[in-house]
């Protein structure tokens, strides 16, 4: 059985070893061969479809199912539940993300070009249907745990913290749900014929795993501690279901949106419009209210000289690094990526032609907010989940803050001018300057993980 204390560790890892391989590892390749105009064949397609689907079923989805295991019980209240499955899951989702990772382009190459190696197109195409079939797994025994962990707590109480953020999380299961039978759809018709999902189902599993799955799980667990990790005062409760109301409906119309565009054009301005609304509502990014700290009962005279001070405007000493630059710009390019959307659905619905490349939005979605977010989120939850008081190393944190960010920039504002001079190395480098600042987390979470607190102390 595995220890329920350290649950998250094997998934982080995993995600960890996935996103250097198949995620920014052929992301590297295949932005570099897209920049300086190298023949891009039907293995650059297939390598992109294999990308995304590393991407978000092994990167952001392992480590929020890793983190989920250990954190969503206790939020409820309670601990982890059938924890005995957690390892199948974990093995499944290594086995299916790795199947795919290999077996698409092996078909897309073997099949256009060498037709006369056919068993290797049959191994393939079975390894496809097997990974599709895995992952479907891999997320039902996920979502058993976490069922069976809810039903064992005890009733809810008014005021009981998962009360605001259930919604959002009830969509992220849902549609983790039903990405993973999509996706062993897809896979199955690939064991049968063809090497590429289909354009328009391949743009709706990428809509419900990105905005059904990561991200109101990303707002759900950002309601539940950035007031705590950052000091903010948190978002009120009756604007959180009106946000989520029209989140899902922006994210049901921009899924009916790949059979008729202007359905498209309209979930892309109700999301966008809710995800500003969210994060003005969160006051991550301007600081307008006084922290949560403000209203609670001032402590007895001399106490406060007493206590080793905080950092301005933080209730931590610096033991988690900058973490709150990470978190601070994740935000900062999830503004923009739903500015973007705000504007393009309605620039479209006026009768405009597409203002901006859907990739632009997309990656800074992918690289801005949600790896940025995973990056902040692990130094700063991760330690206390493994019973480190500190990170092992600060320099490390701001590493992957400048990498991190670097990556996103490279990889979304040559698209708006990819004319300019400089502008294809730029792009052609983000992949691996995203590679970078993932081998940084890495590094660092092992130490972290591998000290014992006494050395631990000692942060670099
Ligand atoms: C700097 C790092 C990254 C680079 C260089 C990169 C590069 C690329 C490229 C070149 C494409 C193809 C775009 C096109 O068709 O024109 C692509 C597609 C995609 N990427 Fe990334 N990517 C990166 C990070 C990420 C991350 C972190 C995620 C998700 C968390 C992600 C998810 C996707 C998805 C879902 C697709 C579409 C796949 C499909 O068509 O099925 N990417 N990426």
């Amino acid at each position: 059985m595995m220890d329920q204390r350290h649950v998250h560790e094997p998934f982080v890892f995993a995600a960890l070893a996935l996103a250097l391989t198949a995620g920014f590892g052929y992301a590297a390749v295949i932005i570099a061969a897209l920049a300086f105009k190298l023949p891009l064949g039907v293995w650059w397609l297939a390598l992109v479809q294999a990308h995304g689907h590393a991407q978000l079923f092994g990167w952001a989805g392992l480590f929020v199912v890793g983190v989920g295991l250990f954190f969503l019980p206790r939020l409820r209240g309670t601990t982890l539940a059938r924890s005995e499955l957690a390892p199948w899951t974990l093995g499944c989702f290594v086995v299916g993300v790795t199947l795919r990772a290999f077996c698409q382009p092996v078909v897309a190459i073997v099949e256009t070009q060498m037709p006369q190696a056919s068993l290797y197109a049959a191994l393939g195409r079975f390894g496809t249907l097997v990974s599709g079939v895995v992952e479907v797994i891999g997320v039902l025994l996920f979502v058993t745990m976490i069922v069976s962990s809810f039903r064992r707590a005890r009733p809810l109480s008014a005021a009981a913290p998962i009360i605001p953020v259930q919604p959002y999380l009830a969509t992220a299961f849902v549609s983790l749900v039903v990405a993973a039978a999509l996706n062993a759809a897809l896979s199955t018709s690939i064991a049968l014929r063809g090497y590429l999902f289909p354009g328009t189902l391949d743009n709706a599993l990428v809509h419900l795993m990105m905005y059904g799955f990561v991200i109101p799980i990303a707002l759900a667990l950002s309601v539940r501690n950035l007031p705590l990790f950052l000091r903010l005062t948190s978002p009120p409760k009756r604007v959180l279901l009106p946000i989520f109301i029209l989140y899902v409906s922006g994210l049901v119309l921009r899924v009916a949106g790949e059979l008729e565009q202007v359905f498209g054009s309209v979930g892309a301005v109700l999301q966008g419009v809710a995800l500003l609304t969210f994060i003005w509502s969160l006051d991550v990014l301007l600081r307008r209210k006084a922290p949560w700290t403000a209203s609670r009962t001032p402590p007895p005279a001399g106490y406060v000289e007493t206590r080793k001070p905080t950092r301005r405007n933080y209730p931590d000493y610096g033991e988690f690094g900058r973490f709150e630059l990470l978190v601070i710009s994740a935000y900062a390019w999830l503004a923009f990526a739903s500015a973007l959307a705000v504007i393009g659905g309605a620039a479209t619905l006026a009768g405009f032609p597409a203002l901006f490349n859907p990739d632009i939005e997309r990656h800074a979605i992918a690289v801005g907010f949600i790896t940025l977010l995973i990056f902040g989120m692990a130094v700063r939850m991760l330690p206390g989940f493994s019973g480190k008081s500190r990170v092992a190393s600060a320099r490390l944190v701001l590493g992957t803050v400048w990498l991190g960010n670097l990556a996103a920039l490279f990889r979304v504002a040559p698209l708006f001018a990819p004319d300019l001079p400089g502008a294809n190395i730029a792009l052609g480098a983000s992949g691996a300057l995203g590679w970078l600042a993932v081998a940084c987390l890495a590094v660092n979470m092992w130490r972290t993980f591998r000290r014992n607190d006494k050395r631990a102390n000692q942060i670099s």
